[in-house]
């Protein structure tokens, strides 16, 4: 008897524990997905925000499709040294010829949603684990539905209509204009509301005075970090994580600038712009 890969019945989704997140067990990226299978992870991406797979041994070409199963897989904003499979964007601290192969260096990086200083930020993020360093870099997830449900009433009253700045410190990489978005977003599919900053690439609250916005941003960001709304991944090499960057934050933790860390990462956009 012949047996379809990766048919829906073989797949396990086996919740982390924490806050969010689950592993998805009995799938091998090698193969197409069938569509119901594909069915199956969207609805555990919903549930659980962030899904991880394991053990994958995966081409740039099998990360792209697999990609495209949740939307539109896309070449990203930055500019990146000439890769074979353009979709494909390197998050990693190594240099070749004395140029970094990817992004984001070795250092730690605050709990942030990718491009959320563009006005149509990223939905979905990918990153497969290529190459690791022998301590450190690992991510963490902070739930942002949770975070957001448990504010008290009258903190939640005080951020109905509040909006946000979002510009990333790279000057360059920001669009001419101010971008901003509501500090308490509603997922477009699950109708669900989440906190939407993070201390990483929100800048300042829109119509309070600098130290109003200074306060409640620091009582945001040290309510959100809270142990009780963050799952941490520390990452083995062959691990996937895909996430949905309109429910959560992530942050990573820096590792020894002399170690290599290769991350494989795509991202998918859609036409969304964040709304309360
Ligand atoms: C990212 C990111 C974290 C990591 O790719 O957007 O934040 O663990 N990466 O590399
Ligand atoms: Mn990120």
């Amino acid at each position: 008897m012949t047996v379809t890969p990766n048919s829906i019945n073989q797949m396990q989704v086996v919740p982390t524990g924490g806050s969010l997140g689950a592993e998805i067990q009995g799938l091998n990226l090698v193969h197409p997905l069938p569509e119901d299978t594909v069915q199956g992870l969207h609805h555990a991406l919903l549930s659980h925000a962030v899904l991880l797979f394991r053990g994958q041994q995966i081409s740039d070409e099998d990360q792209v499709r697999f990609t495209n199963y949740f939307g539109q897989a896309v070449e990203h904003v930055r500019k990146q040294m000439p890769r074979p499979v353009k979709e494909i964007f390197f998050v990693s601290n190594v240099e070749k010829d004395g140029q970094p192969i990817g992004a984001l260096g070795n250092d730690e990086i605050p709990f942030h949603s990718d491009l959320s200083y563009l006005r149509r930020p990223g939905t979905l993020s990918i990153i497969y684990a290529v190459e690791l360093p022998s301590t450190g870099g690992a991510t963490q997830w902070c739930n942002c539905y949770a975070a957001y449900e448990a504010l008290d009433p009258d903190l939640k009253a005080r951020l109905k209509g509040m909006r946000a700045v979002h510009r990333h410190h790279v000057e360059s990489q920001n669009p001419p204009e101010l971008i901003d978005h509501p500090v308490v977003c509603t997922h477009p599919e699950t109708g669900r509301k989440a906190l939407y900053v993070g201390p990483h690439l929100t800048r300042h609250l829109v119509g309070v005075s600098e130290s109003e916005s200074r306060e409640l941003l620091g009582t945001l960001f040290d309510h959100m970090s809270q142990e009780r709304f963050v799952w941490t991944h520390d990452w083995e090499i062959g691990d996937l994580i895909i996430w949905d960057n309109r429910c959560t934050m992530h942050r990573r933790a820096g590792f020894p600038s002399a170690e290599r860390r290769i991350m494989k990462r795509t991202q998918i956009f859609n036409d969304a712009i964040p709304y309360e």
